[in-house]
């Protein structure tokens, strides 16, 4: 049997290159690797819970599947679906939510982030919070547990998710007979959390992102965004509490990383080193965008693709909730 790695992505926001390091490039270095079976899915019920606006919903979906075949994922090796297609998740997140406690997602940290924000303003704890957001963790242990999935890649902040998934697919297992199978995570080892422009941790939430498939002279403007100390061209660098280079040092060898780390301490411009990091995300990068752009303005193929995803994971899905269901009794 062939293990199965799946995970998500919320079209939330645009791919950047966090995402990309953290998540897609791991990803896609899986899918290549003929043990594995790979499911790759657009959590777009995910997506949901923020945005409520059906075109940019859409447009964020469409631009997710874009990004993983324009950065070559094969759809007939990969699972490539998008959540909404798949009934039968929705199904067996309400059962999975009759063997959550409610105490559980009280601790869950999207949920009790929000919480203590709320609490700090002075306003009533449960402000701005829909139950979709409180819910989040089952959907998600319904997407992992529905595919037996063994090992789910995922950034940092969503470790404490797989873990509720595990806590969820064992209380269920010691009421049944063993159904779940208990998931791993994955996650990429603490170096490669990408900086952002302003040096916190590359996120949507802190608006300081690199898009992915940025156009060449916007990327531009943006690495040049990226902050930097004020020391002179000829002063040392130290290359491993720099942005540039931290980002850097993810699209090329590692002896041109090793050079340029040497350039680092032997003393380079800002300046040059920015227009060094343009030049190599714009060779690395170029091609999947075009192709991304291309994919973008046809999502008429990308439904093909997804539909055809789909269908293949719901011939896994529906008679797997069957036995689940026959288990509890319906
Ligand atoms: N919660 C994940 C994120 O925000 C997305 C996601 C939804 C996911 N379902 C998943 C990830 C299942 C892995 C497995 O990044």
């Amino acid at each position: 049997m062939k293990k199965t790695i799946l995970t998500g992505i919320k079209p939330t926001g645009r791919v950047h290159l966090g995402n990309y390091i953290g998540v897609i490039k791991p990803a896609l270095e899986l899918a290549k690797i003929d043990e594995y079976q790979t499911a790759y899915f657009i959590a777009d019920y995910h997506g949901l819970i923020n945005i409520h606006d059906a075109k940019e919903l859409r447009e964020l979906s469409y631009g997710i599947a874009a990004t993983w075949l324009a950065l070559g994922l094969d759809p007939n090796k990969s699972l490539l679906y998008r959540q909404s297609d798949i009934p039968e998740i929705l199904e067996l997140n309400w059962i999975l939510s009759c063997f959550v406690s409610k105490g559980m997602m009280n601790r869950a940290h999207a949920y009790k982030a929000k919480v203590e924000k709320n609490l700090q303003s002075g306003i009533e704890v449960d402000s701005g919070v829909n139950i979709g957001l409180y819910n989040y963790p089952i959907l998600m242990s319904a997407d992992i547990l529905m595919f037996k999935t063994d090992t789910v890649p995922v950034g940092k902040d969503q470790v404490q998710h797989v873990e509720i998934t595990r806590d969820i697919a064992e209380n269920f297992n010691r009421t049944y007979r063993d159904t779940f199978k208990l998931p791993e995570f994955l996650i990429q080892e603490q170096g490669s959390i990408l900086p952002g422009l302003d040096g916190r941790k590359m996120s949507k939430s802190y608006g300081n992102t690199i898009p992915l498939f940025e156009e060449p002279n916007k990327l531009q403007k943006l690495i040049n965004r990226i902050v930097t100390d004020s020391k002179p061209p000829e002063e040392p660098k130290n290359p491993n509490t720099s942005t540039l280079f931290t980002i850097y040092k993810e699209f090329v060898s590692q002896e041109e990383a090793l050079r340029m780390s040497e350039n680092f301490l032997n003393g380079i411009s800002w300046g040059e080193v920015k227009q060094e990091l343009f030049i190599v995300l714009n060779k690395a990068l170029g091609g999947p965008r075009e192709k991304y752009y291309e994919m973008i303005a046809n999502p008429k193929v990308i439904d093909e693709i997804l539909f055809d995803g789909a269908k293949k994971a719901r011939a896994i899905a529906i008679p797997f909730l069957k036995e689940v269901k026959k288990q509890i009794g319906l």
